[in-house]
């Protein structure tokens, strides 16, 4: 008989907790970091209901498991069970890695590096002083806009169908940060020259995302301005009609795959005390681009 080695005795646990989790490809990306960084981890997902979520945190403390990611609907919520919080996390108010050192629970944002090292990667783009336009206000926006403010980006013009959430993102950058941020309603007269002045444009909504590829975050036809940068948080389509549009226009574009894919390495990264090699990240983004 073979005897099965992949998990030890000695086997450090990782996980994610989240609901519902048939979709996420974190388990397969951190089990491939660990396999080719040579780390005895296995990760695997917790899919947890609501009421069991207090009941979830203290079990993962209790078997005392190196960490874990939080993702939908939770990365708020768990943020009551949590002693430390990073600065970001703080910030944005939501969690989306935790780290167990000795019994105690650490809390992380890496939504945030995440966007601003896909975006330096596959931009080229230096993010300091520019001027940068969010499409939409929920959580991936504001973890987004706190990576623009810290990277020292002079104005935040964010954009959303429902103004209230947009201003709360915007307070959150005007009393923290040094960076202007103001809001616009989705059908405000201004958005247009709002989008041309923007040195790069997000898109954080979910306009464009399959099946829905028809959707779009900016009416077309729309005449974007040379030298701009269009960057969508959607992966699925690789290239969404608003990144299609712009491609046409000559303007360099960047999907969300570099950050779904960084702020995973930056949260095994913050477990493991290790810096994972870019070209592993390189192998990695391409693996999943095939997926
Ligand atoms: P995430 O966590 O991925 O950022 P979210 O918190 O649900 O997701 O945020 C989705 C964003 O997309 C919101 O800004 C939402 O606008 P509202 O704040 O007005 O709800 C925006 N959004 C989603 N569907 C939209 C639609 N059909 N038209 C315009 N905006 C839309």
């Amino acid at each position: 008989m073979r005897i099965i080695s992949g998990v030890t005795g000695k086997t450090k646990l990782l996980g994610v907790i989240g609901n519902p989790l048939s979709h996420s490809i974190s388990p397969q990306l951190h089990n491939t970091l660990s396999k080719h960084m040579n780390i005895d981890a296995v990760y695997v997902p917790f899919e947890v209901k609501k009421e069991n979520l207090s009941d979830a945190i203290k079990g993962l403390r209790a078997l005392n498991v190196a960490g874990f990611n939080v993702t939908i609907p939770y990365k708020n919520d768990v943020m009551e069970y949590i002693d430390e919080f990073s600065r970001e996390a703080e910030l944005i108010g939501a969690v989306n890695t935790v780290k167990n050192e000795n019994g105690k629970l650490y809390g992380y944002n890496t939504d945030v590096s995440g966007f601003v090292r896909s975006f330096k990667e596959e931009s080229g783009m230096d993010l300091k002083g520019k001027k940068a336009v969010l499409l939409g206000a929920g959580g991936a926006s504001r973890a987004i806009a706190v990576g623009l403010a810290f990277e020292g980006v002079s104005r935040i013009s964010i954009i959303n169908r429902t103004i209230s959430k947009a201003e709360q993102i915007a307070n959150i950058i005007n009393n923290n940060t040094l960076t202007v941020a103001e809001c616009f309603c989705t059908n405000d007269l201004k958005v247009p020259e709002v989008l041309r002045e923007g040195d790069i444009i997000i898109n954080t909504t979910s306009l464009g995302m399959f099946p829905d590829i028809e959707g779009t975050p900016v009416n077309f036809p729309f005449e974007f301005t040379k030298g701009q940068v269009l960057y969508d948080v959607i992966y699925n389509p690789a290239k969404t009609r608003f990144l299609m549009e712009g491609e046409k226009q000559g303007l360099k574009t960047v999907n969300g795959l570099g950050m779904l894919i960084y702020q995973g390495i930056q949260a095994y990264e913050i477990w493991m005390d290790v810096k994972v090699p870019e070209r592993l990240i390189k192998n990695l983004y391409r693996a999943f681009s095939e997926l």
